[in-house]
Formats: C-alpha cells, structure tokens, sequence
C-alpha cells in the first residue's frame, strides 16, 4: 500500500522522524515528494491526512493510475467491482484536463471512464459501506460528461451523503469538462453516498471518480522555524554527531536532542544550550544569535578559538553564559561585561589564556580579522544552499532506499535496495559447529520443511528454529537458495525473519526466529483443544494480508510467495502470524510480469485455477491462495475436507451454503456463536472476493488488507463496547530522520 499524506509545511524543511513505539525498529522503504497547489484540498496548516482515490468504469489489470497520467502523481485505484444496477461506459474523445478551470486536474485517463446507472432503478447510483467506524471523512467528487447528448436532452442530478444532503446544487455536466466538487465538511462513517438523477433528467446519474479522506491534527507542532535552521546550521558548522541529534529538536518531547531544553510553548523554543566538552572547535559562529529564545548558553571546555562576539550580548533572554575553558582571544565586549556587572547576566569566561579579561590588553589586528570572518560566512552560506538543494534533488530522483541489513554472502541477484544500514546487521553467518552447539546436536525436531528438517536451537539464550538443507535433494538447494535470497531482503514484521545462516559446503542452514505456537494448520485442526476466537483468526488474517500486501507491493521487485497456505503461517508466542517458507517465491521485475512456470508451485487446494488452466502466475494467484486461508479461518476446515469416499474443496463446501444465504451455517461451530454478525459477514465476503476463477476479477492485497482491517475494527468495537484504542505502546529509541528542501523541489 502507498499511504499518502497531504502536509502544508509551514517552512522550507520537513523533518520526518520514525519511532519505534514498541511494534519493531522502523524502516522505511522509500520517501517521495511531490508538490500540489494549496488550493486544491480543503486543508490548514499543519495537517495530516490519508486517502483513497478511486478510478470507476475502467475495466483494466492496472492497480492503480499515478503519474505520468496525473501530473501531481496521486494514485487512483482502478475500483473494479461494478456494483448492482450499474453499467461502466467510457470515451476515447479528448478531455482536456490542462486548460480547464478546474484545478484539480484529474488524469484524462480517469475522466474517460465512469459507471452509470442502469436496469430497472436507473436514476440512482449508491454505494455503500466506506470506512470504519470512527473516523470523519472529507469526500470529493469528480465528473466529466462523456457521452455525446443530443440537443435539448440533459444530465442532471444530486449527491446526498448518509441519506443527508451533501451540496444542495443540482448538478449538469458539460461535454467533456471537468467538474470536481469536494466541500468543506466531514462524514461520519460507515456511510454510504447515492447519486439521484432530477425528475427533469433524460438520462440516468454517472460517476467518473471520487476521493475519500481524513484529517487528523498532528500530534506535535514542530519547532520554531528560525531556531531549526540555526541548530542546524550549528550543527553542521561544528560537525556535531550524535545519534539522537536528528529530526525536530525539540519533539516528540521525548526525544528532545540531548543538551537542548525547550519551552513548552505551542511552537516550541529552544532556551537552554549546554555543548560543553563536546569537541568543537572554531569560532563561535552567528547562528547562536538566532537562537533568541535562549536563556543558557554553555560553550566551555572546547577549543573555540576567535574573538567573543558581540552578537552574544544581544540575545535578549540570555541569563547564563559559560565560556570557560577555551582558547578565545581579544577584548571582550563591553555589552557583555556590563550586563553581567548589572546582574543580568551570569559570565563564565575564566581559562581563556589569550583573553584580554579581566586584565585589558593593546588592540591589534582586529579589524583585519573582522574582514575575514564576514567573507568566510558570505562563502559557506553559498555552499550551504546549493548542498541544500542537491540533497533534495537527490532525494527526489532516486527513491531513497533504506536497507535492513547487510548483504551476506548469498548473493542477491535482483536487489535494487541500496546499502545504506545503519542498523546492525541482522543476518549473521554461523560455521558448522556453530550450529552443531546451536541445536544441541540437532537434539529436537520441531518439523520438516520443503527441503528438510527443521530443528530447535538456542542463541544467545533465545530459541531458534534452524532449517538443515538435506544435501540429498537437488530442489530443495534452489528453494533453500530462493529462501535465503528473499529473506535477506525483505523484513516485515509479519514474515518470519531470519537470524542467521551457515553455508559450509555441503552443509547449509538458515536460522529464523522460534515461531512457538506452530502452524495455523495444527491450530485450526480438529485435535487442537486451544480453539481460536473470532478475534484471534480475525487478527491473524491481518497479520497476513500485511505481510503479503509487503510482499507484493512494498517490495521492489515485487515478491510473489507462491505457496501460501496454513502450514506456512506461523504463530509466535503472542499468537501474532507471520508468513514462512519462501521456497517457491519468485520476484517479479515488473508490476504486470507474470511468471509462466513448467515447474509445478504451490499447494493442492490453494492453487489458482488461472495457474492451473495457463501456468501463469503473479500477485492474484497469492491472492487466490489468501482466500482459501481466510475461508479455512473461518469455518475452521481445512482446504481439501477429507470425507469418508471422496475429498471435498472447500470452495465447492461453503458456496452452495453462500448461496443458499446461509452464511451463519459456514462459521465454525467450535466458535459456539461467539462472533460479531457483521464482522463475519464482511470476513466471508471478503474471501468470497479473493477467489473468483478469473485472476483480474480478484482485488489487489492493498485493497483486502483495507477491507479485512475494517473487519478487525468491526469486532473489536463489538468485544470493547465502541472503546477506542491506539496502542501507542512505550515509545523506545530509533529514530531515522530525512531532510529535504521542499522549495527545491517545487521548481
Ligand atoms: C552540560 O554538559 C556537561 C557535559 O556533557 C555536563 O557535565 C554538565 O553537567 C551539563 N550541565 C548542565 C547544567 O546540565
Ligand atoms: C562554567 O562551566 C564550568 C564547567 O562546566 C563550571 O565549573 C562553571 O561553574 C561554569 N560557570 C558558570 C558561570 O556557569
């Protein structure tokens, strides 16, 4: 998924920080800006927010439209269901989006397509059901006539949002104009939105596109602007590099730059300064005097050298001023000595052997030395900007990659990510012996995998699960090798993640993290006493649409798992899922590349019929496979259900029982009811869109990690009573910090 967030900077930097708030360290895989006009969207200052955009009436296997089709780069999802009672229609004819007045600018891609009302309640289009329960949402519509009207016949209609009326303009459209309408109000949802045609209309109501989005305040103001580019400037200048010196300095308030106290203003000062003993050398540069909120200064115990500027008595709310311990030369001046003698100021300027204080000395040089400074400034200010503006750029041209982990010695054919770790290296390689001791001599088998034994260890007083090659099997050295190169690649906290890895000639292992409530398989059979709750399955379903959607669409190049089903989802100690046994993965370079395979892949019963039909395969086989695994969730049966003469799909098990409209009958019995209605009708519906035989039909795992979400949300508002909850956890170190120039990119 690509979440997108509109942000009106209120100056040239943003400074964006990931915390880990106790879920992982963060990562990030890629950073893009892009400019809009401010106009556009009903939004202030300071303000988030996520959206959806939606294509109607295209018929295509694209996931989404973006750039170069629409010039501000916003994706729209191609929406391929076509609800009941309506038709798709579409032009080839010329919308010109450019010279419009219209500012939004929609691609003409998307205006060339819409869906229209048809069959027996033709003058209504409605659609239902967006959002989860909490949240306002700002929604946006976009139309452009694109069926040639005869004269005097006329399209015209209204909107109404949840039953209430959402503009009360009669809208007409106009041949091939845009026309986009996005008030400044907010819906509460669940909602739903029809699109009624006037009695006077000829023809029935279309749609070409609509946005949906919320706005949530940030939780922190950023720091004043000045003081920002001044620390910056100081710290630069004095190539100070702490780790925790990065992003915003003074919030979040918990990971205020170390030596910084701020105010607790609303937009935050910096007021205390302590850099003593930090080695910095130099002279004491003119950026201090734009910290103006500064109330403690202390500079003393480094190897400042240069005069004591004047500057520094000209900080209004400066109470403190530590010099001491460095080699400054010259007089000091006068405004200082007399504020401190006046009491407003208290001086520390003792172990400064060159200075003339408190004994005066001849004045020498010193205009000679003035000139200097001012020309050295003027230089590095130069400098400064253009690196500003490189860095920028560079950002903006080359996705900025962050990678994980080191690159081992397994080499990685396709990898596109940059190194640039620095995060410890995850991926560690063991000899032999070490995995001898590691699994105590190979005493516990915990399982058997594609291509071998699969044994418990321990690591640094933690359990392992270390996978042995059996040397025998010629396969089962590719899936080993497609396991490690993918696992060193991608890390997500839904997949499961490996530690290390020996590769001593004929004797080859990877070590993962110990998964110690097994597979979902074991825990959904009939022997299994610990029956799942709704809850957990439904979470458990999360788990996996999140590691797979990464797969898909957070890996470049996109990962496709082909072999997804219950034994290779595993569950850790706090019953979380992550998906395992990479062996059959393939990654696909393209987003459209399909893999046309002799090689038989995947698992009887979680099979795509596509695959089986053409040997093709790509993201919606995965899909097709998620389906099954969601089904076997809820009914708690596996994928083929042995009978006593024949074995039954489980497909062709529950849609007889759908169809019949009897869904309670398909939910697991051992659940004895104890479900949300809702929450389980929308988890059937979803798998039910998961597995239609024809791989286009099925929705991208964007779009079913959306909806299997809102699933989740739905019965945790039933189990808590309409409680909301953000798990903010304890927030715990890390931090990874991007700087960009957005003026820079603007041009
Ligand atoms: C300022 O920093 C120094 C060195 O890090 C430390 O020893 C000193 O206690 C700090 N002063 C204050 C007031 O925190
Ligand atoms: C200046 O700093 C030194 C060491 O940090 C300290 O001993 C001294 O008392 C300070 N002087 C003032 C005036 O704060």
């Amino acid at each position: 998924m690509y979440p997108d967030f509109i942000y009106v900077p209120s100056s040239d930097t943003i400074l964006i920080c990931l915390i880990n708030t106790g879920s992982g360290i963060p990562f990030i895989s890629a950073l893009e800006l892009r400019p809009l006009s401010k106009s556009m969207y009903p939004i202030d200052s300071g303000a988030q927010f996520s959206s959806w955009r939606y294509d109607l009436g295209t018929l295509s296997d694209r996931e989404f439209v973006r750039y170069r089709e629409d010039v501000y780069d916003r994706l729209w999802y191609i929406y391929g269901t076509l609800n009941y009672n309506s038709v798709r229609i579409n032009t080839s004819s010329v919308i010109d989006v450019h010279d419009s007045n219209d500012g939004y600018k929609l691609p003409a891609q998307v205006l060339r397509t819409a869906v229209q009302a048809s069959g027996a309640y033709n003058n209504t289009l409605s659609f239902s059901k967006f959002g989860n329960s909490y949240t306002r949402w700002y929604v946006c519509f976009h139309f452009a006539e694109i069926a040639e009207l005869t004269q005097g016949k006329k399209r015209e209609f209204i909107i109404s949002v949840n039953r209430g009326d959402y503009t009360s303009k009669l809208i007409t459209l106009e041949y091939l104009t845009p026309l986009s309408i996005c008030p400044n109000r907010t819906f509460e949802s669940p909602f739903h939105f029809s699109i009624d045609a006037t009695m006077e209309s000829d023809l029935p109501p279309i749609l070409n596109a609509f946005e949906l989005y919320t706005v949530a305040p940030l939780p922190y103001k950023p720091t004043d602007h000045a003081d920002v580019t001044a620390i910056m400037d100081i710290k630069r200048t004095f190539r100070i590099s702490r780790d925790d010196w990065q992003g915003d300095p003074c919030v979040p308030h918990k990971y205020l730059w170390n030596g910084l106290t701020c105010s607790s203003d609303s937009t935050p000062r910096i007021i205390t300064l302590n850099l003593s003993s930090s080695n910095l050398t130099g002279k004491i540069v003119t950026s201090f005097s734009d910290l103006t909120a500064l109330q403690y200064l202390d500079l003393s115990y480094n190897s400042l050298d240069g005069n004591v500027p004047e500057f520094l008595a000209q900080l209004p709310n400066l109470k403190t001023l530590n010099l001491s311990g460095n080699q400054l030369k010259g007089t000091v001046p006068e405004a200082l000595i007399q504020k401190s003698r006046n009491g407003l100021l208290v001086l520390g300027l003792g172990e400064n052997s060159d200075l003339c204080h408190p004994v005066p000395c001849k004045k020498k040089e010193k205009k000679k030395i003035k000139g200097l400074i001012v020309s050295l400034a003027a230089t590095s200010l130069v400098v400064l900007v253009l690196l500003l503006i490189f860095c920028a750029l560079a950002i903006y041209k080359r996705k900025r990659r962050v990678k994980v982990f080191t690159e081992s010695n397994i080499k990685l054919k396709n990898s596109k990510m940059a190194v640039e770790s620095n995060i410890k290296p995850k991926n560690q390689q063991y000899s032999y012996s070490e995995v001898v001791r590691i699994t105590d001599n190979f005493n516990t088998i915990i399982g058997g995998g594609g291509f071998g034994k699969v044994y418990l260890g321990t690591l640094e007083e933690t359990q392992v699960a270390v996978k042995l090659l059996s040397p025998s099997s010629n396969q089962g050295y590719k899936e080993f090798r497609a396991e490690a190169e993918i696992l060193v690649r991608v890390h997500h906290r839904n997949l499961v993640s490996l530690i290390g890895y020996c590769d001593e000639g004929k004797n080859k292992a990877l070590i993962y993290e110990y998964m110690a409530n097994g597979n979902l398989h074991q825990y959904l059979s009939v022997t299994n006493m610990n029956v799942l709750n709704w809850n957990q399955r439904i979470q458990i379903a999360v788990d996996t649409a999140q590691g797979l959607e990464y797969l898909h669409n957070g890996c470049k190049p996109t990962i496709v798992h082909r072999d997804l089903k219950t034994t290779n989802i595993l569950l850790n100690e706090n019953m979380e899922g992550k998906i395992a046994d990479f062996g059959l993965s393939r990654t696909f370079a393209a987003e459209s590349d399909s893999h046309v395979s002799t090689r038989p892949a995947g698992t009887l019963g979680y099979l795509d019929p596509e695959f089986q039909a053409s040997g093709n395969f790509n993201k919606k086989s995965d899909v097709y496979s998620y389906g099954i695994v969601l089904f076997e969730l809820i009914t708690g049966h596996p994928a083929i259900i042995k009978g006593p003469e024949e074995n039954t799909h489980i497909l062709d098990w529950v849609y007889p029982i759908i169809e019949s409209g009897d869904i309670q009958n398909i939910i697991d019995a051992r659940l004895h009811g104890e479900f949300h209605k809702n929450s389980a009708w929308k988890a059937v519906e979803i798998a039910m869109s998961c597995v239609p035989p024809v791989a286009i039909q099925r929705p991208d795992m964007s779009q079913v990690l959306v909806e299997i979400k809102e699933c989740l949300t739905l019965e945790m508002a039933h189990e808590r009573g309409q409680n909301k909850t953000t798990s903010n956890g304890q927030l715990v170190a890390a931090s990874l910090e991007l700087e960009s120039d957005i003026a820079a990119l603007a041009r």
